[in-house]
């Protein structure tokens, strides 16, 4: 069972709670409130917002008064995150409870955030996994794919699910989140580098085919220290910003992006140095 929370801190007293099934059997939402009309903030959509940076992000763009939608595989999390986003926020926010390796979920995300608030401003791409640290030809098969279907496929079911509702408006900007794996390579890192070099890849094409006032970029958060990074260097990442510092800094430079970044590979301001 998947589940959609769509609330505002604002207009929760109202207590319009209603369950209702979607228009597939992806997922149902929990209708706690709607949407203001007239709301002059952004609407942003993060995957993979249950940990780490996306949630760290999630949270900084809601205080900052935008309108977060968000999705990954956790309900527990998403449970929490509804909560914080609940205080951190006087807008509404959606949180789907789906897998962006689904297509058919990714759609129907797409059709409930469009009713609900209309095409995202902006696109967090962010959901992503890693894989034990193995040579290449060390890394089981089903591993590898995993890798490639979350980071690579995962971000295309949202681009091609997405950009039919932003292209005529001519607006809208996608964020891609890339690696410094997917710049240089990485031993024991294979299938992730891998992943990470063909998000830039597709950055870079899909920016040649949106329209002039939009923006597609590939954008390398730097060394932040969150579960994916004490996986791969285990104590060695306390050392690294918390995605809360990370966030203050990621937040504002992508509302700042614009059509003029389309096609630019980027990287987050203070990035850190990766260790031995
Ligand atoms: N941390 C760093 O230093 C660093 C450096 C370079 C690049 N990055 C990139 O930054 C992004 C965030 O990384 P992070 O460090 O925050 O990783 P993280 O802590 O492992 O968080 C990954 C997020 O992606 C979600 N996710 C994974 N598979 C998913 C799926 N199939 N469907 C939906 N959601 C899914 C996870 O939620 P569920 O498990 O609940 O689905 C989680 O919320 C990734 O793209 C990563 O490659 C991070």
């Amino acid at each position: 069972m998947h589940d959609v929370f769509f609330s505002s801190k604002n207009s929760i007293s109202a207590s319009i709670s209603t369950i209702f099934k979607a228009s597939s059997s992806c997922f149902y939402c929990n209708l706690m409130a709607l949407a203001s009309s007239n709301d002059p903030h952004k609407t942003i959509l993060i995957t993979g917002v249950s940990q780490g940076l996306g949630r760290a992000l999630a949270l900084e763009l809601a205080k900052r008064g935008h309108i977060i939608a968000g999705c990954a595989r956790n309900k527990n999390k998403l449970d929490s995150l509804h909560t914080e986003l609940l205080q951190a926020s006087p807008c509404n926010n959606l949180l789907f409870n789906i897998d962006v390796k689904s297509s058919s979920c990714v759609k129907d995300m797409a059709h409930t955030i469009m009713k609900k608030i209309g095409a995202p401003d902006i696109i967090v791409n962010n959901a992503a996994v890693y894989h034990d640290h193995l040579k290449m030809w060390e890394v089981p098969e089903q591993e590898f794919d995993y890798v490639i279907d979350v980071n690579i496929k995962g971000t295309t079911n949202v681009l091609r699910h997405f950009l039919p509702l932003m292209i005529p408006k001519n607006q809208g900007v996608i964020v891609n989140l890339s690696s410094i794996y997917g710049r240089t390579g990485a031993a024991l890192a294979s299938a992730y580098s891998a992943s990470k070099w063909a998000i830039e890849g597709l950055s870079k094409s899909v920016a040649k085919e949106v329209p002039d006032g939009m923006a597609i970029v590939a954008l390398d958060p730097g060394i932040i220290n969150t579960e994916m990074l004490a996986f791969r260097f285990g104590d060695l990442a306390s050392q690294y910003q918390s995605p809360e510092e990370w966030a203050l800094k990621a937040a504002p430079m992508i509302l700042n992006l614009t059509n003029a970044d389309n096609g630019a590979s980027l990287i987050v301001d203070d990035p850190g140095i990766l260790p031995g």
